[in-house]
């Protein structure tokens, strides 16, 4: 049995205060049921350390929403996998499609920041997911294969394991309009037919892959009981602790 994950990525939204008394107010409401599975949240950068420390035993890992793909050196602006892990952060959004569109991340420096993550301990969560265009034309399960292939596939099997994988369809993110369950659950079970033919049945059963792109609520329950759904990840209803709650409470 898979643990579940649900994990609010946050982008760039919240201030310090509000991260404070989100995570109060969260790991206050968060009952003995809700501990068994894994609660993550991704704040901005400034809020991270202080993130790690109001969360530290409550049972809420924090997650940064992305990170550079060498160790250091002179890359104004940007953080590394080592500082990330030194302030305590357990986790890494990788291959956002927000970060492939807007600043030109492709399968070759995610390759290489998934190496750095692993190395420097960070669990990963990979994003993968095809544009309208690319479903609309038949492209989606090619465009998620080669992804997945390019970034990931040069791992050793005991390397795949720490990696969760989520699918968020582009066309589904920020839009109020998801995939239908059934089109989440097809797509999972390609992902894990793929895993399963480079590292075996019993690795591949092991991994889980979330799903991400307008999960709400109201729709939550529906995506998360699918065979092949470990989770969430979740952008715009990650924000208020009325909603993220219904979301963790309905898997
Ligand atoms: P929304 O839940 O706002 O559609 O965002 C999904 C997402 O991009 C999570 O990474």
């Amino acid at each position: 049995m898979r643990q579940k994950i649900i994990a609010g990525n946050w982008k760039m939204n919240q201030t310090l205060e509000i991260t404070h008394d989100f995570i109060t107010e969260l790991s206050e409401k968060i009952n003995q049921k809700e501990k068994s599975k894994q609660i993550i949240i991704a704040p901005p950068y400034p809020f991270l350390e202080r993130a790690v420390h109001w969360s530290k035993g409550k049972g809420i890992d924090i997650a940064a929403q992305n990170m550079h793909q060498c160790d250091k050196g002179a890359y104004t602006g940007e953080v590394s996998a080592d500082m990330l892990y030194s302030t305590g952060v357990n986790a890494v959004i990788l291959g956002h499609s927000e970060r492939r569109e807007h600043f030109g991340e492709n399968d070759e420096i995610l390759m290489q920041k998934v190496v750095q993550a692993l190395e420097n301990n960070l669990q990963v969560i990979f994003c993968t997911g095809e544009s309208f265009e690319q479903r609309k034309t038949g492209k989606h399960f090619e465009t998620v294969q080669t992804q997945i292939e390019k970034a990931l596939f040069a791992l050793q099997a005991h390397e795949i394991e720490k990696i969760v994988l989520a699918y968020e369809p582009i066309w589904a993110i920020g839009t109020g309009e998801s995939a239908t369950s059934g089109q989440a659950q097809e797509m999972h079970a390609y992902i894990r037919g793929n895993l399963s033919e480079r590292y075996g049945k019993a690795g591949a059963e092991k991994i889980r892959i979330l799903y991400g792109g307008s999960l709400k609520p109201d729709n939550a329950k529906e995506f998360l009981f699918q065979k092949d759904i470990d989770g969430g990840l979740i952008g715009g209803a990650s924000l208020k602790v009325v909603d993220f709650l219904k979301i963790i409470e309905s898997c």
